[in-house]
Order: structure tokens, then sequence, then C-alpha cells
């Protein structure tokens, strides 16, 4: 049905409709109707300013979006608009950033959480959004590593496909239902140095087994779009990777949706230094697999000439247009172009997205130590001095990517801390240094907030030294040496190296960008209302110099355990990280015992079950994981992968056994020659609380 409705659509379409088509257009403040009417633009970006001058006596952006489907639809060709957007972690609810949504290992969170930010987006026109960001990073100088899942790729298959979901739902021409958008396929985390738009090497098994399980996901998931990355990988830029684009993605994951371009990056072709021109760049990137254009509008200016001279193929176009028509009328479009303009008031900020936002928060933040069983600070607590520059923070709790979110939408955070704290305890607040010495002298304890800015991570937010920001360090210091029980709250988006830190004060929880409810959430945890359950879904290096630091590291032929002094090591610095992947601590404690392996030897699959108790005095929620290792293969093998995780919530006392199913193709692995398979011999495997701890087994496959 909707192949031969393309196919109509087609012979209907001269070259300048389809060529039309291939282009994303942004205003730069300067809207032209013309480019709509005309048809000269596939789709329009609804980045900041995009819509400028489209409508300033128009109360919502989906009137305005609606005006422009009118134009679209009045137009030459007739084929509606498709307005997309940055809406990565929340539409006006902002959610916790990607990363701290990993860190609740709750894939089904963090679908409601799209399904949230689906719902809201398309109530304003939107139809189309640039996430989920699903790039592996294993370097936290690099900004964007706040806007994916951390190092894992089994956690994070698992949080893209979820989140494809969220947005899309199983059929994504429901009015609240979004088209996702995978990025930044593929390897843009592996960027040298932590820097955006740079270049990167990456070894075919390490990209097909690391990089790329969370874009196969998606597909799997029937995501409608990828975009190609900024990254040189390998010495192809993305954008020109005809090989990852058609043969791997289309080719061999049977995706049919369409790839954008990320912005400018088919010009950037031309700098990359892969293309002599805007033509050649054109001509490369549409024949590569891009099949639109991300406001370079180099396709608008030169695919015509191009077909004309035989640098392109009438074949490519077609292919690209059939793609982007093809999402379209999966979308709806054709049936249902306009948005409701009273959708706005009705499904942004509903009560129950906001109680959502909040459970994610609690459910993200990472309890780093707790030294003598500080937290939860009950009422014994008298008077509390909260202190720090982040304090009031609003926006602050949003982090990158949050254009939609609204500060006033948020209760500051000390605000919510006094709301949620108990009877008879009372709050002290001080921003400065000075006065924070002062109200902590009189206090019974500190919750001491630092931490980054919002944009001190996401895009162009890279740094060369992950400890906190100016400043910081000094007043932990000054606010320990007083003597009063510290609780270190850290606000980010990325694992800072807080090692002197950590050494300074008595508790530490890592907070990182929380959202809207993030003060609430907060208060909840701190005050023990609900106990902490995130894990880190990457590893804390101890210093900057760590970098890149994972736990699925190579053994090398001198690990750090061998004998003798020539070893993998540095000789200022262990090589242990800080926290390791999968750790976090809660206001219990649990035992495990009694690892059983249902056979020594794995043929299709193995149950593997480990006994947790909760051994302290609360109720408490454990993350029991579950890792292997290939301990020979015809390529070296990581010393530790996951391959499960299961959440127990346990009373005290309580044991329950918790069994995992091993499946042989889940042992697979790509080899130097690009084949993927099981290799038969001896494999370790661990029940853990996380990736350096646990029970350990052996079996034979
Ligand atoms: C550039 C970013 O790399 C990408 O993630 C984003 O979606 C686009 N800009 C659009 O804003």
């Amino acid at each position: 049905m909707t192949e031969s409705k393309i196919n109509d659509l087609l012979s209907k379409m001269n070259l300048d409709a389809k060529i039309g088509q291939l282009n994303q257009y942004f205003s730069r403040g300067h809207f032209d109707p013309e480019i709509i009417r005309q048809g000269k633009a596939g789709s329009v970006i609804n980045a900041a300013g995009a819509l400028t001058g489209t409508g300033e006596s128009k109360s919502s952006t989906a009137e305005v979006c609606n005006d422009i489907q009118k134009l679209a639809l009045e137009g030459t060709h007739k084929i509606p608009q498709f307005f997309g957007r940055d809406v990565i972690h929340g539409y006006r609810t902002i959610f916790p950033i990607p990363l701290a949504q990993a860190a609740s290992f709750n894939p089904e969170l963090a679908k409601q959480a799209a399904s949230v930010a689906a719902l809201e987006a398309t109530a304003t026109g939107i139809k189309w959004t640039f996430a989920p960001m699903i790039d592996i990073a294993r370097d936290a100088r690099w900004g964007r590593i706040a806007e994916g899942n951390g190092e894992d790729p089994f956690l994070g298959a698992q949080m893209a496909a979820a989140v494809v979901k969220g947005f899309q739902g199983d059929d994504y021409s429901a009015s609240d239902k979004l088209i996702a958008c995978a990025k930044h396929f593929v390897g843009y985390g592996a960027a040298e140095g932590g820097r955006d738009y740079d270049a990167g090497e990456i070894s075919e098994p390490t990209l097909r087994d690391i990089y790329m399980p969370p874009y196969e996901a998606a597909v799997k998931s029937g995501v409608g779009t990828l975009m190609s990355a900024f990254l040189d990988l390998n010495g192809i830029p993305a954008s020109a990777n005809r090989r990852l684009l058609t043969d791997v993605l289309r080719g061999e994951w049977g995706f049919d949706g369409f790839v954008v371009s990320d912005w400018d990056s088919v010009r950037e072709l031309v700098h990359h230094g892969v293309a002599e021109d805007e033509a050649d760049a054109a001509a490369i990137a549409l024949h590569a697999g891009v099949d639109m254009d991300m406001v370079s509008e180099t396709y608008l200016s030169t695919l015509s000439a191009s077909l004309q001279s035989g640098k392109v193929s009438q074949n490519d176009i077609d292919e690209a247009v059939r793609r982007i028509l093809r999402i379209k009328l999966r979308a709806g479009l054709f049936d249902q172009p306009f948005t409701d303009p009273d959708r706005v008031t009705r499904d942004l900020l509903r009560p129950n997205s906001r109680t959502l936002a909040r459970q994610f928060a609690r459910e993200t933040m990472v309890l780093l130590k707790n030294e003598a069983n500080l937290l939860p600070l009950d009422s014994s607590f008298e008077r509390i001095a909260v202190v720090g520059p982040l304090i009031h923070a609003r926006s602050e709790l949003f982090g990158s990517w949050s254009p939609d979110g609204r500060a006033t939408d948020v209760t500051p955070l000390d605000e919510a801390l006094k709301q949620i704290a108990p009877a008879g305890m009372k709050l002290v607040f001080a921003d400065h240094a000075d006065k924070a010495v002062h109200v902590a002298q009189s206090a019974d304890a500190v919750v001491l907030v630092v931490g980054e800015y919002p944009y001190r991570s996401g895009e162009n937010s890279n740094v060369s030294d992950l400890s906190l920001p100016p400043g910081q360090a000094a007043l932990v210091e000054t606010v320990a040496t007083l003597g009063k029980p510290v609780i270190l709250v850290v606000i980010a988006g990325r694992p800072l190296a807080i090692t002197k830190q950590v050494a300074q004060v008595q508790s530490v929880l890592y907070m990182w960008q929380p959202g809207i409810e993030g003060g609430a959430a907060l208060g909840e945890i701190l005050f023990g209302l609900e106990s902490p359950s995130a894990r880190l879904p990457v590893t804390f290096p101890r210093a900057t110099g760590q970098v890149p630091i994972y736990y699925n590291q190579k053994n090398s032929g001198r690990p750090i355990r061998a004998e003798g002094p020539f070893k993998s090591r540095y000789v200022d610095l262990a090589n242990a990280p800080m926290y390791p992947f999968g750790y976090g601590l809660t206001y219990t404690t649990f035992e495990y015992a009694n690892l059983k392996v249902s056979s020594e030897t794995l043929r299709g699959k193995l149950e593997i079950s480990a006994e947790v108790t909760n051994s302290g005095k609360r109720a408490g929620n454990e993350l029991v994981q579950l890792y292997v290792r290939d301990l020979v293969g015809s390529l070296t093998r990581p010393v530790r992968e996951l391959k499960g995780f299961e959440r127990v919530i346990l009373k005290s006392g309580e044991t329950r056994r918790v069994t995992f199913t091993l499946t042989e193709e889940a042992l697979a692995f790509t080899r130097a020659d690009g084949t993927k398979g099981i290799e038969p011999g001896n494999f370790q495997v661990w029940v853990a609380p996380n990736s350096r701890s646990g029970l350990q087994a052996s079996f034979i496959l």
C-alpha cells in the first residue's frame, strides 16, 4: 500500500520536487515562505529561532507549524512538511539527561519518559525528534557523553530499543507519537581526545561489537530515521561512508527508513578533504546513503546540475526520495498534516508526567559513598546546612539539550529540599563560600552541592580536565575541614574526577542533571523517603589521565595483576578506576552466595544463578549483574562483558535466588575477518553487584 502510493507520488514529481524533498530547511532567522511553497524543503528544522518571522502573532508553535503546513499543501507539489527538533530528554517535562537515565538500568522508565516527550512535542507540531543519541562513550572529556547511555553496548542496546519504542510506539502515525532518529551513526563517541567533530580510528570488531549494537537494536525496534555522524571514522567521514550507510545499515540490517546528515555535514565533506567542492560533497553523500541534507543546502543547489553531468544517478535521487516519502506516509502526514493547537493546553506538563519525572530522577542518582550510614538524614539531625554554588538550581537541573524546558516550571533545589525535610529539621542555606563556612559551622551536617552548569557538557562542551569546575575543589576542602559530616551532591553531565573530594567527605551522591523534579527527588533520597538504586553506566576515572577508561577493556600481555614491575600501568597513578561500571550503593547491604551454573558446558543455553540476601536493616533494591569472560579467542577478548541485569527488591533479611539465562548467541563476537560467531573454549562467569567484584564460576562452550 505504502509502496504503491510512493510510486504514484514519485511518478508525478519532477526533478525539482524530488530534490526539494531531500533538503532540510533552516531559516537562519528569516523564514522564506517561498522555500515551502515551491517545494524546496522536505523538512523544516525547528531548531531555536528557525521559525522566527513566521508567526509573531501566533500564540503557539503548533499554529506556526500549521501555517507552514498550509503553505506546503497549497504549493506546487502538495507534499506535507515534516517538522524536526531536538527533543532529547523531554520537551517541556524535562527528564534526567540520557546518561543519568542509563544509570537507572531501567529501560522501561526511559520508554515511558520518551512517550511523554512524544506527547508533548507532537502537541506543538513537532513530528520528528533527533533522538535517541546512542553513541557509546569511553571518554568523559567528550561533552556529548551526557547525551548517550554510557560505555556499555548491552545496556546501550536495551536503552536504545526502549527509547525508540517510547517515542514511536507501535505505530507512529498516532497523533501523540514522534518519529525517532538514532544518532550519530556511527562511532562518534570515539572522537580523538574527546573533541567533537573530530576523527577516530575504530577496528572492525570493536565497531561491530561495541559501537554498533545500540544501532542494530534501534533498527530492530523500527526506528524511522538515522543521523550520520560528524566523525571522520578511519579516514572516511560518516556522511561519505557508503559501506556503513548502505551496505551495513540497509543491506545487512534491512533498515528501510531514511538517513539525515548531521548539521551541515554534507558540505563539511569539503573541509574533511574528501570532496573538491559542494557538488562533489553532495554527490558523495547521496551515493553513500545520506537521504536528507540537514541545512547545508548543497543537495538543493547542486544535484540538478550533477544529474545532468552524470555525477549523480537518477536512481540515487529516487531512492532517497522514496525513503523520505515512506516515512512521511507511515507517519500519517498525508492524512493528518495539521496539529490541533488546543493540545498544548492539555498535553504539556501533565501531573502524571511530573510524577514520572520525579520517579525517574530518583532512580538515576548514584550513591557512591556513605560512611557510617550518614545518609539518609533522619530527624536526629536538627540543623542542616545546604551550601554551594548550585543550591538555587532550577534550569541548571536540566542539562544540555533542553530548549523547551522552562526554569519557571522548576521548584528551586533549596525550596524543594525545604518542602521535603522532616518536621523539626531546620535547613539553612548559603551559596557563597564565605557564608557557607559560617552556616556550616553551626550545623549538625552539611549538604554541599557542586558540579557543572548545563552547558559545560553536551555538544561542543568538551573539557581537557575532569576536575570539578574552578573554585569548587577549594570549597569542598574548606567545608570538609570544619569537621562536620559532609554529604557531597554532584550535579554533572559526565563523570568528574572527584578522587580527592571523595576522601574529604563522608557521603557522595552523584545526581547528574536530574530534570524538572530533581530537587524533590534529591530530598526524597537525602531524607530517606526513598533509597538510591542507580548504578554507574560509565567508569569513573581517578584522574583525567586515565581516560579512555572502560570496564570491558582487554587484558594486555602484562596486566597489572601479573608478577614483575614491567606492566601496563602508570608510574604516578593506579590503574583501577575511582568507581567501576555498574557500581552504586543503597541504604542497605546485600550479600551474594551459592552461585550455580546449570551445567559445566553451554549447549544452546545455560542458567546461572546466585542467592542475594538483604543483609542490612532496611528494605532495598539491588541491581544484580551478569558478566562473562571468554578466556581464549582468535582475537583478544574483554576482561568482562555485561550480559544481563536484573533488579530485586528485598526486605531486610530476605533472600532470593536470581537466575540468568545465557545463550550461545550472546557469546558471539566479530573476528578479524569481519565474520561473527562463537568460538568454543573456556569461559568465566560472574553474578555481581558491579563490574569489578562478584561470585565467579566457569563453563565450557
Ligand atoms: C548538531 C548535533 O550534532 C545533532 O545531534 C543535532 O540533532 C543537530 N545539530 C540538530 O540540532
